[in-house]
């Protein structure tokens, strides 16, 4: 009784902890945290200065004692502590934001498909250091597919392609269960890095990371665009030192990326290829769910669909739908233990 009313104040969380992207869900309240999964550092003192997009705006322009780091990389920690600190500060942004919160609650929270064992226990592990009473690891790609309200309970093959920023996952799911699935590290940041190589070989231009994303965000495309895109790129020149900027427009971009595209669209026939022939039916059919940050590319679902003559669908907010099927998880017992991931 008394834990039951406890239980009322004591809302559960979801989070999806990605390698580019915090987002955190409440239940009862919707999404409540969505930040960079970026922190900085101040290495003489150890001392944290910014966590979140606070510290992202720091990422390129620090002095050599302050460091912004990512502590996520892959889908996976890469920095135990530095994340610990991270959940922590939004754990606690959420929880300043109420009234009564008397004790933390159950925690929601998402690993990719090829995470090892090892992997799940730091997740699980960083989730209780950081103060949840129990932590439920699920697969962020059948969070997604739940968020993007997608029949996975059917018996029926539902192919999912997750686009995020160190990720591409690609899985078939039927009946609540992945019967196939492949992982890539080619997804978004990795088009960064191409625009990244594709300035310094062309024009011999040091492009911050930022820089390169925001191009890729404004004017990158995977198809011919009806309309011509141009905008300036600025950064250092290699051999000057000094500040320089160039013009550049979509073709030059889509040629820079193209490469990690065809990687992307290899890593989803791949998959197709050994995936039962009944379900390769119903994929056909009801085409593929993209979803993802990277999902929002100009024109990545007819590179897709054109390319491996199946429909391609874009899920609604596909930032968001992780987490959003994690809230769905939090008032849904029943399925969260049907689909819930041992940390062992
Ligand atoms: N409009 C856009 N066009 C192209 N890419 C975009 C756009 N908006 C966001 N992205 C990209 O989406 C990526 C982030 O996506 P998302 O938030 O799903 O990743 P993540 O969950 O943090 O990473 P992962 O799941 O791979 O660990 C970034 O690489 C970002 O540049
Ligand atoms: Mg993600």
């Amino acid at each position: 009784m008394w834990k039951k009313f406890l239980g009322k104040f004591n809302k559960g969380l979801g989070i999806d902890l990605g390698s580019c992207n915090t987002l955190i869900y409440q239940q009862d309240r919707g999404i409540v945290i969505v930040e960079s999964s970026v922190v900085a550092v101040n290495n003489r003192t150890d001392q944290i200065l910014a966590i979140g997009d606070e510290a992202r705006r720091m990422l390129g322009k620090t002095p050599p004692h302050i460091i912004a780091t990512k502590p996520l990389e892959y889908g996976i920690i890469s920095d135990f502590e530095v994340t610990e600190k991270m959940l922590k500060y939004f754990l606690n942004k959420v929880r300043s934001g109420r009234f009564f919160f008397p004790a933390m609650p159950k925690i929601i929270v998402g690993v990719p498909l090829d995470v090892t064992a090892v992997e799940k226990k730091a997740v699980e592990d960083v989730l209780l250091s950081a103060g949840a009473s129990e932590v439920f690891l699920v697969e962020n790609i059948l969070a997604t597919a739940i968020g993007a309200r997608i029949p996975i309970q059917d018996a029926t093959g539902n192919m999912v392609v997750s686009l995020g920023g160190g990720l591409t996952e690609v899985a078939v799911i039927s009946l609540n269960g992945i019967v196939n699935w492949k992982v890539s590290r080619v997804a978004g940041l990795a088009l960064d890095q191409d625009i990244i190589n594709f300035a310094r070989e062309e024009f011999n231009l040091i492009l911050g990371e930022m820089v390169a994303e925001d191009i890729k965000k404004k004017i990158g495309s995977a198809i011919t665009l009806k309309e011509h895109l141009e905008m300036p790129m600025r950064g250092r020149d290699v051999l000057t030192g000094l500040p320089k900027e160039v013009k550049v427009d979509d073709v030059g971009i889509r040629e820079a990326i193209n490469h990690s595209l065809e990687k992307i669209l290899n890593t989803i026939k791949a998959t197709l290829e050994t995936t039962p022939p009944e379900l390769v039916a119903d994929i056909y059919q009801k085409g593929i769910y993209l979803t993802g940050g990277s999902a929002q590319l100009k024109g990545i679902d007819k590179f897709i669909s054109d390319n491996i003559k199946i429909p391609v669908h874009i899920t609604d907010d596909p930032s968001t739908c992780a987490v959003r099927g994690m809230g769905v998880l939090l008032d849904d017992e029943i399925l969260l233990k049907d689909i819930v991931v041992s940390a062992a």
